[in-house]
């Protein structure tokens, strides 16, 4: 059995420079898809695979992010008062307990790969698993529940990738695919947005990591790469020369929330599943007579 997979790294110190004026003075993280903020549902998905701690590690202006997990006691005491249990309830079922946070600072933008490496000290000698919060994911189970499962057959690191049309690859880590079915198998190489002619496949890094604690040291001396970022790609490359690393081409969608587009259609999708949204929110559409844009 490999080493149990208990905290989750989740770097949110990027300047959401794609989500411009509105991520000025709020954090991406902190934008909404339909009522709840996207490090919430990433929060949730990591809980879901079984995750018990987690490591946030920001930046400036990110303080809002501490305080969305924390309690709000003007808050509670007045929907206690109200009588709106339901309410209340709901928030205190998305707090993770007292001591399962951990807030570091990344204090330059120097890349994933040094957002990473600044999880260090707090995730020690452990396995971890590493969410980026701008990739939302829609499926069931989640994507990293589908990954623990991966984990728990393979040991070693885990990546979750998709195939995404050629013309895009160039914006994202690709892959080299080896043996195995889709729910677990051999990676043969990635490479960070490579130019289209030298990506390795159409199958790309989809923000979703179970990663080895020795990617640390790694990360410690690795070099800039793509955009003059420390690449956690790159670390992994290197990785790969002594350990193993699994693929798993997940079962469910994802919406890169971190571009409008995706944002707007992650809105979309998630407000037409849910059940107290649905039927008010189709009769307005209706009314917009968007046919002419279809
Ligand atoms: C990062 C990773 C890349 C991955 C992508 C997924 O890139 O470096 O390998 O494919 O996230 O969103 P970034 O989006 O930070 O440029």
């Amino acid at each position: 059995m490999p080493k149990r997979v208990r905290t989750a790294v989740f770097p949110v110190a990027g300047l959401g420079t794609r989500f411009l004026p509105a991520t000025k003075a709020l954090p991406k993280e902190m934008l909404t898809v339909v009522d709840r903020p996207l490090i919430q549902y990433a929060v949730d998905e990591a809980r879901e695979a079984g995750i018990e701690h987690f490591v946030f590690v920001t930046g400036r202006n990110k303080g809002v992010i501490e305080d969305h997990f924390d309690r709000q006691f003007e808050l509670e005491t007045t929907l206690e008062v109200r009588g709106k249990t339901a309410a209340l309830s709901e928030l205190r079922k998305d707090l993770p307990s007292a001591g399962r946070t951990s807030f570091t600072r990344q204090q330059e933008p120097l890349g994933l790969g040094h957002a990473v490496w600044c999880a260090r000290d707090i995730v020690g000698d452990n396995p971890f698993a590493l969410l980026l919060p701008d990739m939302l994911f829609k499926g069931e189970p989640g994507v990293l529940r589908q990954m623990m499962d991966a984990y728990e057959e393979a040991g070693g690191n885990i990546i979750a990738v998709e195939e995404v049309p050629e013309q895009e690859v160039s914006s994202y880590g690709v892959i080299a695919r080896g043996e195995g079915p889709d729910t677990g198998f051999r990676l043969t190489g990635m490479v960070e947005k490579p130019k289209r002619e030298a990506a390795p496949s159409n199958l790309i890094i989809s923000g979703r990591y179970i990663l080895q604690p020795q990617i640390f040291n790694l990360l410690a001396n690795q070099t800039r790469g793509a955009g003059g970022e420390i690449q956690l790609t790159d670390a992994m490359q290197t990785l790969m020369h002594n350990q193993d690393f699994t693929g798993v081409k997940y079962k469910g969608r994802s919406f890169d929330c971190g571009a409008k587009i995706g944002f707007l259609t992650a809105n979309v999708v998630y407000a037409l599943d849910r059940e107290d949204i649905r039927e008010g929110f189709i009769k307005e559409l209706r009314k917009l007579d968007l046919g002419e844009h279809f």
